[in-house]
Order: C-alpha cells, then structure tokens, then sequence
C-alpha cells in the first residue's frame, strides 16, 4: 500500500481530496494518509482530519488517517507527498489582494504583487520540505499545489536537487471539463492541447472524438458563451468579441487580469468596497464549510466546497498519482520542466503543459512554439517567475523591486518601490529572509 502525505492538511479542500482517494481505492491502494499542518492550524487539522476518518469508515476501507504537526515523522518513508498550504493564511492572502489596490495594481493570489509576495513567503518553506524529503523519502514524488505554482515548481527546478516534482493546477482540467459540458458531452471525448504557464496556460486545440473543433468553441466564445474560459473565483466581465477571434486559442480565466486589466481593476476595488476581497468572501465560506465539517453526522464532502475555485483539484492529483504509480501513459496537464517542450522558454524552467505520464514521470508533449501574439507576455511572465524565486531565495531587496517593476501589471519603478515597501513591511513575519 502506498503512503500519502499531505502539508497543509487542514485546507478545507482536504475532504475532496479523501474523496478522489476513495473512489480510486480498487486500483490504489493508500493504506496511510498523513496530514500535517503547523501550530495555528492544528484546530483545523483536527476538524479536517476527523472528517476524514468518518469518511474513511463510512466507505469500509482499511486507509489509516494519521494526524500531526510532525513533518519529518510524516514524510518518513512516503510515496507521495502533496503540498497544499497557505503562509500567512487568508489574512496574509487579504492584505496580498488590499495593498496593490490602493496603488491602482490588480490585486490577486497569484498574479502581480500579490502573486510576488505569496511566492517569497511560500519558496522557502517548500525548500524546507524539498531537503528534508531528500534524506527521508529519496524516492517519493513531491506534488506541488501551493501557490504561486508555476514560480514554486521553478523554484524547486532551480534551488533543489530533486527531480520527482509535479506542480498542479486545476485549471486544465476544469477547463476540459467545463467545455464538454457546453457541448453536452462526456469529458473523455474532449481533449485540449494546453500550452504555457500556470495560471498562463493556453488551450493551442481544441478536439471532440480527434476532431479539430477549435474554430467552433472560439465562434461559441465570441457569441458570449464563456462556460469553457471561467473559474469561480474570477469575475466574468465576458471577453472582447473580436478579439478572440483573432487570438484564436482559448484564454484561461487568468488572463483577464492581462487583457482586461482596467476592467478588472475596477470590479476588484467594487467588490473590495461591497463584499471585501476575495480572501475576505472565501474567509466566510470557510467558516460555513468548518462549520459542517465539525457535524458529527457528515461523512462526505459538503457541496458547499465548491464555491471554492478549486473544483476538480483532487481529480488532478488523484489521476497523475494514479498514472504514475500504474505507467499508465496518459496524457495530463502538468508543471514540469520544459525541457525544449516550448521553444522560446528556457529548457529547465517550469512550464505548464500537457505530458504522457509514466512511472518515470510527466514527460513533456512538445509543441514547437506559442504563437507570436503570447509569446512575449509569457516570455515575460516566465522571467518575472525567475527574478522572483531568486529573491525569494536570496532575500535580496534589489532582486524584489526587479521582479516587482517587471510584473506586467505593475506600471512603473516608482509604484513598484511603493508596493514592494509597504508589503515587506506588511508581510515582515512570514518574510524572515529578508
Ligand atoms: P488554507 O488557508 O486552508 O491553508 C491550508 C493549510 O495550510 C492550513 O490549515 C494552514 O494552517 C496550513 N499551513 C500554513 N502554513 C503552513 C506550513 N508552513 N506548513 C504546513 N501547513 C501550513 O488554504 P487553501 O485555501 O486550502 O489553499 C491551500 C493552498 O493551495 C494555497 O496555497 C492555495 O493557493 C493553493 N491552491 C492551489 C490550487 C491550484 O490550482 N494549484 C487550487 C486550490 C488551492
Ligand atoms: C483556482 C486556481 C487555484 C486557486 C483557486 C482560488 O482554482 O487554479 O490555483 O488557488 O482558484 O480559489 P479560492 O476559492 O481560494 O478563491
Ligand atoms: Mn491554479
Ligand atoms: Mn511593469
């Protein structure tokens, strides 16, 4: 049987995840989960983990839940360690959303000032994990769904020895999933070639049964029909007609922020107004979801959860586990390194884009190139996760402030100073190397 462990295992997503276990037990044996979580999270972890057991029991199945605070004792020995925590938690997620707005800057988890400091606070706690992984389980893969992904599994590529690491996104898949459901058909016939970075990734075709049905989906987006493009928790503003259709492959939700910036910007600072940030929103959700999870009834995943934006996330690690451990040689949507995948990005930085997984690993599908349009911005983004992880790892104020200026939505020297300041200030307790 196979040992699991989670960090972060008090996330209110940890349920789905018990669930995806569940549901695959018949070809995947887990015979331990560990959850691990720190300190201030422990009442959490407590709530989540007992729900977990009820699960477990109600389903029949001999997976043993263990719950600690020890990291080391957890990653003794494990076949797959998934990372899902939050430094800071929501609190240091609000002020991430707060700060930039008042210097006009989208305010975002993963993307520009926000998507910076989640990224410093969070680099050098997974390269913690990476070393102590190194020494007690040598062979077991790290699959990373921490955010910032896409600059954390960077940060891994470069500052770790580690080889056996995946970073995860959700986004993929939902987006699979969400234009099948437009078209009214099973997922399985649709497949997407997705291509990027996370949170950056473009879907380059779109197929139904091997049929090239991209130009279709692109008409159905143009039209006002943005189903397949969205995410729960990015407001849908639609997407400018004509302008899909000359992008002519498909956006993620993400990349509104890039191509709507003002639009964006002025429904955060609203919603900031009317209903706080979105940390602020999913701080209330959380609190409802606690709230059942202490039931001593329930013995499954609420469906409350999915007014969260991480829909089908334990689907995303259940499969690539599940495909690692079988060879099974399917294609998934993974941030691994490119590895020349994509031509214009580095060959041993991060990417997100679709592999064969096998028992080896996620082996990169390569695409030739991104089209011109988006190269530039994802060039660009993919040299702002770099300058970033290495000041994340260094610690160097210089090294920040470059990585601050050169964020697209971020306007000049002169604000990123400003913002940059203020939030290493702000932030000063969860940013010891600086
Ligand atoms: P959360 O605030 O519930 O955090 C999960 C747990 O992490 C908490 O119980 C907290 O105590 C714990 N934690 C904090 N610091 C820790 C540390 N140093 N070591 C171990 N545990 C620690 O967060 P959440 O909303 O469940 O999200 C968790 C993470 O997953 C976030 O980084 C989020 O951005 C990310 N996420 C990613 C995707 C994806 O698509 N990649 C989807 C959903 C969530
Ligand atoms: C999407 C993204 C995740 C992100 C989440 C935020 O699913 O892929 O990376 O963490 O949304 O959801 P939330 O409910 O926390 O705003
Ligand atoms: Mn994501
Ligand atoms: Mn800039």
């Amino acid at each position: 049987g196979l040992k699991i462990v989670a960090i972060g295992g008090g996330s209110s997503y940890t349920p789905e995840l018990v669930e995806g276990f569940i549901k695959r037990y018949d070809h995947l044996p887990v015979r331990e989960l560990w959850l691990v979580d720190i300190p201030e999270g422990k009442e959490k972890l407590n709530i989540v983990g007992n729900l977990a057991k009820r699960m477990v029991n109600k389903a029949g199945l001999p997976i043993r839940i263990h719950l600690t605070l020890d990291r080391q004792q957890a990653l003794q020995g494990a076949d797959f360690v998934i990372t899902q925590f939050r430094v800071g938690g929501l609190r240091a997620r609000a002020l991430d959303e707060k700060i930039p707005l008042r210097y006009g800057v989208i305010g975002q988890e993963t993307n520009g000032p926000g998507g910076l400091f989640k990224g410093l606070r969070t680099i050098p706690v997974i390269l913690d994990i990476c070393k102590e992984m190194e020494t007690l389980c040598p062979d077991a893969w790290l699959i990373n769904f921490t955010n910032p992904a896409g600059m954390v599994t960077e940060a891994i590529l470069r500052y770790s020895p580690l080889t056996k690491v995946a970073g995860l996104c959700n986004i993929p898949v939902g987006m699979k999933m969400s234009v099948a459901q437009m078209l009214q058909v099973e997922p399985e016939r649709i497949h997407i070639d997705f291509a990027g970075l996370n949170h950056m990734v473009f879907g380059l075709n779109v197929y139904l049964d091997g049929q090239n049905i991209t130009g279709q989906i692109i008409d159905r987006i143009a039209q006002g029909d943005t189903s397949g493009i969205r995410a729960k928790n990015i407001i849908d503003l639609g997407w400018e007609k004509e302008f899909i259709k000359a992008l002519g492959i498909l956006p993620c939700p993400y990349h509104r922020y890039y191509f709507q910036t003002e639009k964006m910007l002025a429904e955060e600072q609203e919603q900031a107004r009317k209903t706080g940030t979105r940390a602020e929103v999913v701080q209330k959700v959380e609190a409802e979801l606690f709230e059942k999870y202490k039931d001593p009834k329930l013995a499954a995943k609420p469906p409350e959860l999915e007014q969260r934006g991480g829909a089908y996330y334990s689907d995303a690690a259940c499969n690539l586990i599940d495909s690692i451990y079988h060879d099974r040689k399917d294609i998934q949507t993974v941030n691994v390194k490119n590895q020349g995948a994509i031509a214009s990005i580095p060959h041993d930085s991060a990417v997100e884009i679709n592999c064969v997984i096998t028992a080896s690993g996620p082996k990169p599908i390569a695409i030739g190139d991104l089209p011109i349009p988006v190269r530039g911005l994802v060039q660009q983004i993919k040299s702002f996760e770099r300058v970033a992880a290495e000041a994340a790892v260094t610690g160097n104020y210089h090294t920040a402030l470059l990585a601050m200026t050169i964020n697209p939505l971020v306007p000049s020297d002169s604000a990123a100073k400003k913002i940059l300041d203020e939030m290493l200030k702000a932030h000063q307790k969860y940013l010891p190397q600086f």
